[in-house]
């Protein structure tokens, strides 16, 4: 069986995750969606929150399993018996992480292949960051995330104003 991992902070899922999500379950057997944590970020939503906006993002896709893991990618990866990790690639400023990122896994685990997916044009501008600014200065993301995530975001910051 083919099984890849496709690791994220999500916070939250965007439709640019939704996109690679779509994309990478198709080229795979069994796609699991990682929720990971980024030690260089900080987070809105809880992981399990995370979780359940994933899961109901996805509803009615077999191949796809929605999983919040505390550790490496790579141990993941292996827990998994995934062979391949995917990550979308927005813009010319993601490439240097992302290569940095996949050239520490590659050192940690040489049979792991992190495959690089191009965003969709109409989300290459997007991130769960700037989504969560303009949400807070009153902008409108109706078109950028799923609706449940958007009242989640809405939520969120009404209880902090
Ligand atoms: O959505 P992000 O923040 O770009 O995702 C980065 C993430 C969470 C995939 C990365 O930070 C990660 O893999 N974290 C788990 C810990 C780990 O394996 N670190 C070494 C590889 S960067």
């Amino acid at each position: 069986m083919n099984t890849a991992v496709y690791p994220g902070s999500f916070d939250p899922i965007t439709n640019g995750h939704l996109d690679i999500i779509h994309r990478a379950s198709s080229l795979v057997d069994k796609l699991y969606v990682a929720v990971l944590i980024n030690n260089r970020k900080k987070y809105m939503f809880t992981a399990s929150e995370k979780v359940s906006f994933i899961q109901k993002s996805i509803e009615g896709s077999n191949n796809i399993e929605v999983v919040a893991y505390n550790g490496l990618l790579v141990d993941f990866c292996k827990k998994v018996d995934a062979k391949a990790i995917f990550k979308g690639l927005r813009a010319v400023t993601d490439f240097e992480t992302e290569v940095q990122m996949a050239l520490i896994n590659k050192r940690l685990e040489p049979d792991i292949e992190t495959l690089l997916l191009v965003s969709a044009e109409d989300y290459s501008f997007i991130s769960s960051s700037i989504i969560k600014e303009v949400a807070f200065y009153g902008g409108d993301i109706t078109d950028l995330v799923p609706p449940h995530v958007k009242e989640a975001i809405l939520e969120k910051w009404r209880r902090q104003k």
